[in-house]
């Protein structure tokens, strides 16, 4: 198995981010289709869950083709045995085929979550709540690192503090030799209701040059077009730029000209007729349920006359051949 090399990757590299019940297989072949990113992530699958008897609900949320690639696990949960053995699955290529995928096509890397501020995650001690538990975070990247022996990168997205900025908790991190480190510009406590500070994530890849050279540094927040990414990499001297919901305003984003805002009304219909096609070729027997579409349909189905009156008939279809059929007649 080739060893993907994220030293690889052009710099400044793109990364469409990982967003749970949005960058699922379908939405991320869409956007391949549109306009690639460098590097994609999963949405964050918990190692307690995929190591007990509940794992073939939680597989799901692994699933890829050889269309998204690169594209990292990301993984999160509680207990260091569990990233340990689902680090050594994923490296060794075993899960990739127990999600049907052929021979030589795996996972580029492995990514852990310290970072989700949700209540439920930070009250059972993970995620974000890492931040304050640096001693079990060391404990995790350890076991996934000794999981992935090598075979695969390992890397951590996070924020730039719990409850206020501190320089201790990327020391840590750095201090495991990551191969990628990516800074979402804001706490826990900031959520998303701050702009993320951007300065603050420059002065991390100053640490980064310090202390862990070769670990590349990924900048997140808020970033809304390709341009900016680019602008931001280069004041701050990062080695990657990652994109979450800037793609729901443009699908293109990651074109060195996006045509987005130029996109007739048929070919907008057009695209989430793919994404439903697709969708419904992926996501059997209510795997995900079709309502979960419905965020989609407000980035394709926009910016035309007409579109709020289509998307009001779109949001309330009840399957995926009766959004087919409205979208054949519109
Ligand atoms: C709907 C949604 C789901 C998310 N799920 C994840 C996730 O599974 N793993 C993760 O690390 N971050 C997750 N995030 C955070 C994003 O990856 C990103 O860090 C955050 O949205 C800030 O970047 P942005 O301003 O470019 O969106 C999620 C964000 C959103 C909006």
């Amino acid at each position: 198995m080739s060893f993907f090399k994220l030293q690889n990757l052009p710099q400044p590299f793109f990364v469409l981010a990982p967003m749970d019940d949005v960058t699922d297989t379908v939405f991320r072949r869409v956007i391949a289709d549109c306009a690639a990113p460098d590097l994609y992530f999963t949405e964050f699958v918990n190692v307690d869950g995929l190591q007990s008897p509940g794992r073939p609900k939680l597989l799901k949320k692994l699933r890829f083709t050889e269309v998204e690639q690169p594209l990292i696990a990301q993984i999160w949960g509680k207990n260091p045995e569990n990233f340990q053995t689902t680090a050594d699955e994923i490296a060794s290529g075993s899960l990739a085929r127990e999600l049907g995928l052929p021979e030589g096509v795996n996972f580029a890397g492995i990514d852990l979550n310290m970072g989700c501020p949700e209540k439920n995650v930070v009250k059972n001690g993970t995620c974000s709540a890492l931040i304050n538990d640096p001693e079990l975070a060391v404990a995790m990247i350890q076991a996934t690192q000794a999981g992935a022996a090598g075979r695969l990168p390992v890397s951590v997205k996070t924020r730039l503090g719990f409850n206020e900025v501190t320089w201790d908790w990327p020391t840590t991190l750095l201090q495991q030799k990551l191969n990628m480190l990516t800074i979402h510009g804001r706490t826990r406590a900031q959520m998303s209701k701050v702009p993320a500070d951007w300065a603050a994530i420059g002065q991390v890849r100053a640490l980064r040059d310090s202390l862990s050279p070769d670990t590349l540094i990924v900048g997140n927040g808020d970033v809304m077009s390709r341009a900016q990414g680019e602008a931001l990499a280069k004041e701050h001297g990062l080695d990657g730029v990652m994109v979450g919901r800037g793609i729901f305003q443009d699908p293109y984003l990651f074109a060195e000209d996006t045509p987005w805002l130029n996109l007739e009304r048929a070919e907008r219909i057009s695209l989430y007729r793919s994404h439903v096609e697709l969708f419904a070729a992926t996501w059997r027997n209510n795997e995900r349920p079709i309502h979960t579409l419905n965020k989609f349909c407000k980035i394709y189905i926009n910016h035309f006359d007409g579109a709020k009156e289509l998307r009001e008939l779109l949001m309330n279809a009840t399957s995926a051949d009766e959004l087919l059929a409205i979208m054949q007649a519109a």
